[in-house]
């Protein structure tokens, strides 16, 4: 059974050309893998009571991370074929830099931060993979991409006014309201709709956004790739995962039959 639904290079060509790419993980164990995560934290009984992260800048997000078995987690994160597919695209091993899982759910106010289209600035090399562990559909935050707007070519093409409506991302280079709306109507906009195995890979150096949550919640599993000399320091979310992995302070999972 091939590890991803698509040809691995089809997926590269994808990525080279659009910045994004999206499969279905077909690997039988990182299936399961992922159907125990997604079990475990939609049926975590205080899930829609936890407080925000960021409850002032980012009022929509929560850090679930620590629900999260770590073994099952990083058995995706570090699987060879993923591994391989994002060696090809950088041209070298990458680094693993960060492994979050995310909870969202709706807020009354207009955009805020990572709503806004942007450029994240981990690093000049940089990949993110997305993995619902729930349904996203247009309503409950999809994450949108203009395609090939990772090309330095494209860069001025596409040169987002800084720090414009969002004082509290200033590496990023965010969207105004009005442009927002531009480029969520732009031809090249691409939608992620997804559902547990779907993956979306893409290099967030690219013009990207989460949409606002019209209802519902949205939780998924998101990797970050980089070079070995990102722009900032080692994430404490995976300080975090190697803690509890080397204290051995997780429940060591079920077996699935
Ligand atoms: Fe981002």
């Amino acid at each position: 059974m091939p590890f991803f639904s698509s040809s691995p290079d089809y997926i590269l060509e994808s990525l080279k050309n659009d910045g994004v790419a999206v499969s279905l993980i077909m690997d039988e164990n990182i299936r399961k893998n992922l159907y125990y995560l997604s079990s475990i934290i939609t049926s975590y009984p205080s899930l829609h009571s936890l407080p925000a992260t960021s409850p002032l800048n980012k009022p929509y997000l929560t850090h679930i991370t620590d629900l999260a078995p770590p073994v099952q987690l990083l058995s995706i994160a570090l699987s060879p074929p993923l591994l391989e597919l994002i060696t090809s695209y950088f041209g070298f091993f990458p680094t693993l830099y960060n492994v979050e899982v995310w909870f969202s759910l709706p807020h009354k106010n207009s955009p805020l931060s990572t709503e806004f289209f942007h450029r994240d600035g981990d690093d000049k090399h940089l990949l993110k993979v997305y993995l619902p562990l729930s349904p996203i559909g247009p309503e409950n935050g999809p994450f949108q991409y203009i395609r090939s707007s990772h090309r330095p070519k494209l860069f001025d093409k596409y040169r987002l006014p800084s720090r414009t409506t969002n004082e509290s991302l200033p590496k990023h280079r965010t969207a105004s309201l009005a442009l927002n709306e531009d480029l969520a109507n732009h031809p090249d906009c691409f939608t992620y709709l997804a559902d547990l195995y779907s993956i979306c890979i893409a290099d967030t150096n690219g013009i990207h956004r989460g949409v606002p949550l019209q209802t519902g919640s949205r939780i998924q599993i998101v990797f970050t790739y980089t070079s070995q000399s990102p722009t900032s320091p080692l994430r404490q979310g995976l300080l975090n995962l190697f803690s509890k992995l080397s204290a051995n302070s997780y429940t060591p999972p079920l077996p699935i039959s």
